[in-house]
């Protein structure tokens, strides 16, 4: 008994699970899987229950009257009643999930592309910048999500903090979520969308106001300079080798946009799309050899760069911070 639990409730905890909500709609969703679950528990017991009585305690021909009653009964009329207050109670909650936040709320926008998450914020003075595969958010205020896709459909999940919605080409859609409690989660594409679907993930940050102002701010400004010779010396790397023409880094040459922005890499908790955590080994990885840890990514293995020339731009790319 106890193993059998202990495997269950596992996976209820942590930071990408829809049972240990962290937000309004994933409480919502997750009272809504209880009240499922007890129920369709309780509906099986009293199954097994009948089955029980009539193969072991009376097995011999039941009136048929009462046999009719009972099929009528438990075959149409509860399972219609049982469904329909099921569906009542679902469709309530859904509403809040795909409201427009209140006026004055934060809208963040996410745009799935195979397979990374382009996030855009806005300035206070009405501007906006880009980060990717990092959303980081005011705890306990709601926050709309303008969702886009810039190719195939893509299902914008973050489960600890509410419901799921598709990205879907061609169309805008929405996601109010309003996430209650301080930590960091796991956001996932939740539809098939080709070779590295299940390599599409983000971190979410949730954070208290003040702290998520200075971030903010601190993402909004260009990057910073390199510091060191052997930084500098990377960041000549970087534009020599062309990483340019598909990434940013604001406030340099570098100002391609088919690619993630880099301006804040060595912030950033996990590299490749929540794949790798932030370390200059896995940095030296995903740039030498990508297609081995994302199948099908667009970005180019750079086998050919040097050790030395590899060490430099770990170095520059860690110290964008
Ligand atoms: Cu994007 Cu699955």
């Amino acid at each position: 008994m106890v193993l059998p639990a202990v495997v269950v409730c596992g996976g209820c905890q942590g930071p990408q699970s829809a049972l240990s909500p962290a937000g309004e709609g994933a409480e919502q969703i997750a009272a809504l899987f209880w009240a499922m679950a007890i129920g369709a528990g309780m509906i099986w017991l009293i199954v097994i229950g009948l089955a029980v009585y009539v193969l072991r305690i009376a097995p011999y021909p039941h009136d048929t009257r009462s046999s009719r009653q009972w099929v009528i009964g438990g075959g149409v009329v509860v399972p219609t009643l049982l469904l329909t207050i099921l569906l009542m109670f679902g469709l309530a909650i859904l509403p809040a999930l795909v409201r427009p936040a209140p006026g004055g709320s934060l809208h963040v926008e996410a745009v799935g592309v195979r397979w990374w998450w382009r996030i855009i914020y806005p300035t206070p003075d009405g501007g906006s910048f880009e980060l990717a595969n990092e959303v980081r958010l005011p705890a306990g205020e709601p926050v709309q999500f303008d969702l886009r896709s810039a190719d195939v459909i893509h299902g914008f999940w973050i489960p600890s903090l509410g419901g799921k919605v598709d990205m879907i080409p061609g169309r805008q859609t929405r996601l109010t979520l309003w996430p209650t409690t301080v930590g960091t989660y796991r956001g996932v594409c939740a539809e098939y969308c080709g070779a590295s679907h299940a390599k599409m993930a983000f971190d979410v940050v949730v954070m208290p106001r003040a702290e998520f102002d200075t971030w903010l701010r601190q993402q909004a400004q260009d990057a910073v300079d390199p510091s060191g010779s052997e930084a500098r010396r990377g960041s000549e790397v970087f534009l020599k080798s062309g990483c340019g023409a598909c990434h940013s880094v604001r406030g340099t040459p570098a100002d391609g946009s088919i690619a993630p922005d880099l301006t804040h890499l060595g912030s950033r908790r996990s590299l490749a799309a929540g794949s790798l955590e932030n370390s200059p080994d896995n940095l030296r990885r995903w740039i030498t050899d990508p297609q081995s840890i994302k199948p099908m990514a667009v970005m180019p293995g750079f086998h050919t760069l040097s050790d030395a020339d590899l060490a430099s731009l770990i170095a520059y790319l860690q110290g964008l911070e």
